[in-house]
């Protein structure tokens, strides 16, 4: 048996997971699995847990309202430490580049444990955009055994970084897997809550929005409710749906700028399942999200990236995402010109999803299978 220990804090993590460890666990003769929650989110996490109904063995608990960068990492070293310590993995699973991923990197190789890395190889090359996410995904290729590498522009970005190539394996990004997965639970047995959701919007077509990069606090996200509100005063017959994030520097201004509009919907965070739906009923997506950014275009739905960097270069080269930062002349320029331009619209939603077909939990169980413990 080999011993598998996946640690997840936040709601992309555990979207990006859920059917990876499904996998596994479809495989009990071969894998002992422990799923650790660092609930680095509590919210938006146990949205995702109970969606795809997993059943975590533990739970750290250790999120604080307005949590800082170091008070979190010092929690999450000590909780995951005794947690690796208790079950004794052969390999410790990490995704991507948060500060649960980081610490759980750096508590495994302080233990010596084998970790290997889901996401691997994404860069902007600039560690202070995204922060403290490009940081961290660079601290984890360094004390990482293995690199599941969700294209051949990150295998090469690895490669560059002189990582043994036969540690890399090109899996495509699991996201898409676990869009697959939602998409047909959401067809098989559509929720109650998805059916009120489907209600509670009028026939207008919709512009979906998310934000929460720290680099869009503070003077961008005041840009961001600007941009907002002019779209939604020039495109009154659109609806402009808004999921807000539940940090408090982007909640508290996003309620003070946009309360009230009445084409502007603010909304807690959404169920998986409501969201993928909402994705697959918008005219375009506006958002700094990576997984967004990912997914839409499986979706056939253009996305405006309020992002001065990105490390998901594939996705432009695709002509699938148009980088807009958070200046608010150009969010509504190129918002202009996807409604008002047809064959640019058609265009950008027509692109193809460089980010995989849905196989890389395939590809990463037949890895694991292929290794002594
Ligand atoms: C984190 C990740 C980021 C990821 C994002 C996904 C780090 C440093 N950042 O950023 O890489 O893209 O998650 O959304 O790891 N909050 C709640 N309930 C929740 C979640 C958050 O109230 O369920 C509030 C809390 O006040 C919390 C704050 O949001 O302190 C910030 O959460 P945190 O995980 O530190 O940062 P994010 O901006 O969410
Ligand atoms: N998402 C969700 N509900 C929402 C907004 C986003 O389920 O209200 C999903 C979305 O489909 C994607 C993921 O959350 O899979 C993206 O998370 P986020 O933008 O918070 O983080 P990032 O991907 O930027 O790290």
């Amino acid at each position: 048996m080999k011993k598998i220990l996946f640690v997840i804090g936040t709601r992309p993590e555990a979207i990006k997971m859920a059917p990876l460890i499904k996998g596994f666990l479809a495989q009990s003769d071969i894998f002992d699995l422990h799923l650790c929650l660092t609930a680095q989110h509590r919210q938006m996490l146990d949205q995702v847990i109970d969606f795809f109904q997993l059943q975590p063995h533990t739970d750290l608990d250790l999120m604080t309202p307005n949590q800082s960068l170091s008070a979190l990492s010092s929690r999450l070293m000590d909780g995951i430490t005794a947690v690796i310590e208790n079950f004794k993995p052969d390999y410790v699973f990490v995704h991507g580049d948060t500060s649960t991923a980081m610490i759980a990197s750096l508590a495994s190789f302080y233990l010596k444990k084998k970790i290997v890395h889901i996401e691997a190889g994404l860069r902007t090359q600039n560690i202070y955009s995204p922060f403290p996410e490009e940081a961290n995904r660079q601290i984890i290729s360094r004390l990482a055994t293995l690199h599941m590498a969700p294209t051949l522009q990150s295998q090469q970005v690895l490669l560059d970084e002189k990582v043994n190539e036969e540690h890399i394996t090109v899996t495509g990004n699991t996201v898409i897997d676990a869009l697959f997965l939602g998409l047909k639970i959401v067809k098989e047995s559509p929720s109650e809550k998805l059916q009120r959701f489907k209600n509670s919007l009028t026939k207008a077509p919709v512009i979906l929005v998310t934000t929460h990069r720290r680099e869009n606090q503070g003077k961008g996200i005041l840009e961001i409710c600007k941009a907002l509100k002019a779209i939604a005063i020039e495109f009154s017959g659109f609806q402009i749906v808004f999921p807000v994030h539940l940090n408090p520097k982007i909640l508290q201004p996003v309620h003070q700028e946009l309360k009230g509009i009445d084409n502007i919907q603010l909304l807690e965070p959404l169920d998986y399942e409501l969201f993928i739906w909402i994705m697959q009923r918008s005219y375009l997506i506006i958002t700094d999200s990576g997984g967004i950014q990912e997914e839409a275009p499986s979706l056939n739905k253009p996305v405006l990236v309020m992002r001065e960097f990105t490390e998901r270069q594939e996705a432009v080269a695709s002509g699938a995402v148009l980088l807009v930062g958070n200046d608010k002349e150009r969010i509504i320029k190129e918002t202009r010109n996807l409604i008002n331009n047809k064959t640019h619209y058609n265009k950008m939603a027509g692109a193809v999803n460089p980010y995989g077909d849905g196989t890389a939990v395939a590809k990463i169980i037949d890895v694991m299978k292929s290794l002594d413990a």
